[in-house]
C-alpha cells in the first residue's frame, strides 16, 4: 500500500488491538531513535547477528545461491537505479494506449472512457503468461498487471485540496483493476503491442463480474442492483495476485474497506467492523450510492475476494471465486501439487491478521484442459497457526466443524467465507505482522511469507512467529511443507530473515553472513523466486525508516549464505516496488514502480506534499507537463543471460 495510506492500512480491526500512533509520530520516533542508536553501536552489533543465527533452521540440499552482481549504494533520489551491467527499461506507463487507434496520453484531458482504454494507475502485481514464439523466434507473452489504487492529487490536474467531481471519481474507478496486454522481445528489449487482440482492461466499472463458489447467491451478497447476489460491477484495490498452473490471472482484492463511507447499521455492522468498513478513503459515495453502506449494507460483502480471469479470451467473464475466502488478500500465488490438486496461498494484509491457503478438491491435468474449469470453486480453505515448537497447523474453515456452527452465527459455508476473519479468529489462528506475499517454491516444497511490519506489536503479545515488539521492519518466514506436499495440514516453519539494520541492536536483525552495509532492508512486500531458489524481495517501507528508497533485494535462501541480501534495484522517491516477476528463463525481471513521487512531506528533497502541478519527481518522463507515472520496467542483463548469475 501507499505511503499515504500506510497508516490507514496499519489500523487493524482485529478486536485484540489498542490505539495506533500516527504515521508522523512513528516516523519521528523511529528517525530520531535511529539517529541516537547510530552513535552507540558496537558490541551489540555482533551479539544481535549471532543471536539471530542461533535461531536459523537447517536448509535442505545446497544449491548455488549467492546472486552475482555488484550491489547498489543506498539512497533516495528522483531516478530509478539498477545494479551495474543491467538495463531497466520502461515497458509501459500509466496512460499508455492499449487499444488500436488511440494517441499518446494527455493528463490534462482525462476521462473515464479514455482511461478504460489505457494502462491504469498504480501498477502492482505483474504476471507473465508465455505465448508461442513469433515466426522469427521472438519471445512473446501476455503481461497481466494490477492497478491497486489511485492518488487524485497526483493524477488529476488541480485536484489537490478540493472535492472531486463525479467525472473525476469515474476516472479513478477506470484507473483501478487490471490490464492484460501482449508483449514481445526484440533483441534484449521488450515492448508492448498496442491494439493486440488480447489487450483488455478490467476496472472498478466493469459491468459484469460473476460471483461463483459457495457464497454466490447468498442473501448477504444481494443488493438493489443485483438481488441475485451473483453479479458485481467491478473489482477494487487489486494488490498482488497470481498466475494459476493453467494460465489464468488472479487479482486479489485487498483494502476494499477504503472505498465505503456511511454508517454501519443492522445485521452486517459487526462484520463490517472486523474488516474496517467504512474506511472512507475515497469520495465515490458522494456520487455513487452503492459505496454508501447506509444505502447498500451488503455491497462491501461483494469485495475482498480473489478474481479469476482467462487472459487468453478477452470476452470471458471475470469470476470472483468465493471459496478462497473474503479478506484483504495481498496476493494469490499458486502451485500444482504432486497429487494434481492446486494450492493457492494468500496473506491477509493487516496487522494481527492471518496466513491462508486453499486446496482445490479437484485435480488439474494439463493434458486435459477441461479439468481447469471452475477448479477454484470447490476445495478447502485453511488458516495457519504457527506454534512455538516450529510446527505450522493448517486449520480448515469448514462450516459445521469446531466452532464454525450456528451457535456462533454461521448458517452455512457462505457465512464462513463472507466472514473469513471471524471464522479464523474462532479457530485460534496466529495473528501475524501484516502478511503480504506468500510464495510457494515448487522446486523445494517451501513457502515464503513476507510479513511487512507491525509497530503495534507489543512485548506482551509476542509469539515465536512474531517475536519482535514495535516491528517496524518486518520479517520473512519459511514454511517447509511436510514431505514437499503443499496440501499438507501439519508442516514446519522457521525464520529466514528478521529485517532491519543488523547494526542496530534494537532491531535484532537476523541475517546471513556477509550481509553488507547496503544489504539490509525493511518491509518485505512481494517476492519472486528464481530458478536457483533465491528470493527477490521487493519492499514497501518508509524511505525514512529504511534510509533508502524501496527496491528489490536478492536474498539467498540456502547454503552458507542463507539470509544474505544484496540491493539490486532502487525506485525513484516516494515509490514502492511491486511485481517482481521473472520470465521462465530467468532472463527478464519485470517490476512495477508504484506511486512514484508520493512521498508527501516525509523525505527531502521535496519537503511538501506532492501534487500534479508540483511533484517530487516527474519520473519516468521528466517532462514539465507530465506528472509522475507509475510504470512497469523490464530488467535484462546487458549482453543477455540469466539475472543474478
Ligand atoms: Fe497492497 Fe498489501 O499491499
Ligand atoms: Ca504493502
Ligand atoms: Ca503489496
Ligand atoms: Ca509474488
Amino acid at each position: 500500500m501507499p505511503t499515504s495510506l500506510e497508516l490507514l492500512d496499519s489500523v487493524s480491526s482485529n478486536p485484540s488491538l489498542g490505539q495506533t500512533p500516527t504515521i508522523g509520530e512513528l516516523i519521528d520516533q523511529r528517525y530520531s531513535r535511529r539517529g541516537a542508536m547510530k552513535g552507540m553501536l558496537g558490541a551489540a552489533t555482533v551479539a544481535g547477528i549471532a543471536t539471530g543465527l542461533g535461531g536459523c533452521a537447517t536448509a535442505g540440499a545446497l544449491r548455488p545461491a549467492q546472486a552475482a552482481f555488484r550491489e547498489l549504494e543506498r539512497g533516495v533520489d528522483t531516478m530509478h537505479h539498477v545494479a551495474p551491467g543491467y538495463d531497466a527499461n520502461i515497458l509501459i506507463r500509466w496512460g499508455d494506449p492499449l487499444m488500436a487507434g488511440d494517441g499518446s496520453f494527455d493528463p490534462t484531458r482525462q476521462s473515464a472512457e479514455d482511461q478504460e482504454r489505457r494502462f491504469g494507475y498504480n501498477n502492482d502485481y505483474v504476471g507473465f503468461v508465455p505465448l508461442p514464439p513469433e515466426a522469427r523466434g521472438e519471445q512473446r507473452g501476455l503481461l497481466c498487471v494490477n492497478h491497486e489504487y489511485t492518488i487524485a492529487p497526483l493524477m488529476l490536474p488541480g485536484a489537490a485540496g478540493r472535492e472531486l467531481t463525479a467525472a473525476e471519481c469515474e476516472i479513478e474507478k477506470a484507473a483501478h483493476g487490471g490490464s492484460i496486454f501482449e508483449i514481445v522481445k526484440h533483441g534484449q528489449n521488450w515492448r508492448y503491442i498496442q491494439g493486440s487482440r488480447f489487450n483488455r482492461r478490467i476496472t472498478a466499472r466493469t459491468p459484469r463480474i460473476a460471483l461463483t463458489g459457495p457464497a454466490a447467491g447468498s442473501p448477504r451478497l444481494a443488493t438493489s442492483a443485483d438481488p441475485t447476489g451473483r453479479t458485481v460491477m467491478g473489482t477494487l484495490n487489486n494488490c498482488a495476485g497470481g498466475i494459476t498452473p493453467w494460465g489464468s490471472y488472479l487479482l486479489a482484492e485487498e483494502n476494499f474497506n477504503g472505498y465505503f463511507t456511511g454508517t454501519a447499521v443492522g445485521p452486517e455492522a459487526a462484520n463490517h467492523e472486523r474488516y474496517g468498513v467504512p474506511g472512507g478513503w475515497y469520495e465515490w459515495a458522494r456520487h455513487d450510492g452503492r459505496f454508501d453502506i447506509g444505502q447498500e449494507p451488503n455491497e462491501p460483502n461483494r469485495f475482498g475476494w480473489i478474481v479469476e480471469i482467462d487472459p487468453m479470451d478477452p470476452s470471458s467473464t471475470p469470476k470472483k471465486r468465493t471459496a478462497l475466502g473474503r479478506f484483504k488478500h495481498e496476493g494469490a500465488e499458486s502451485v500444482h501439487n504432486r497429487d494434481g490438486r492446486v494450492v493457492v496461498y494468500s496473506g491477509d494484509d493487516q496487522v494481527f491478521d492471518y496466513v491462508y491457503k486453499f486446496v482445490t478438491a479437484g485435480r488439474f491435468d494439463p493434458a486435459r484442459p477441461e479439468t481447469r474449469r471452475d477448479l477454484l470453486d470447490a476445495g478447502t480453505l485453511y488458516v495457519a497457526r504457527f506454534d512455538a515448537d516450529g510446527a505450522v497447523d493448517w486449520m480448515p474453515l469448514i462450516f459445521g466443524e469446531g466452532p464454525l456452527t450456528a451457535a456462533n452465527g454461521f448458517a452455512g459455508q457462505a457465512d464462513v467465507l463472507i466472514e473469513t476473519r471471524r471464522a479464523a479468529d474462532l479457530l485460534g489462528a496466529t495473528p501475524m505482522d501484516r502478511p503480504e506475499d506468500v510464495e510457494p517454491d515448487p522446486r523445494s516444497g517451501r513457502v515464503y511469507v513476507m510479513l511487512t511490519n507491525n509497530t503495534r506489536r507489543t512485548a506482551d503479545n509476542l509469539d515465536a512467529a512474531n517475536p519482535r515488539a514495535d516491528n517496524a521492519f518486518g520479517h520473512i518466514i519459511e514454511i517447509v511443507e511436510s514431505e514437499g506436499d503443499f496440501a499438507a495440514t501439519r508442516s514446519t516453519w522457521n525464520m529466514l530473515v528478521r529485517c532491519g539494520d543488523p547494526e542496530v541492536a534494537e532491531v535484532g536483525a537476523l541475517w546471513g553472513p556477509g550481509t553488507s552495509e547496503n544489504g539490509w532492508f525493511g518491509s518485505p512486500d512481494n517476492v519472486a523466486i528464481d530458478g536457483k531458489g533465491r528470493l527477490w524481495v521487493s519492499t514497501d517501507g518508509s524511505e525514512v525508516l529504511n534510509q533508502c528508497a524501496n527496491g528489490v533485494w536478492a536474498v539467498d535462501a540456502e547454503g552458507p549464505t542463507r539470509g544474505r541480501s544484496q540491493l539490486f534495484f532502487r525506485t525513484p522517491t516516494g515509490a514502492e516496488l511491486c511485481g517482481p516477476r521473472f520470465t521462465p528463463d530467468d532472463e527478464t525481471l519485470f517490476m512495477a514502480v508504484q506511486h512514484p513521487g508520493d512521498d508527501g512531506e516525509a523525505y527531502p528533497p521535496h519537503a511538501r506534499p506532492s501534487t500534479f502541478a508540483d511533484p517530487s519527481t516527474r519520473w519516468p518522463d521528466f517532462d514539465p507537463q507530465m506528472p509522475p507515472r507509475p510504470s512497469v520496467l523490464a530488467v535484462t542483463r546487458r549482453g543477455g543471460g540469466k539475472i543474478g548469475t
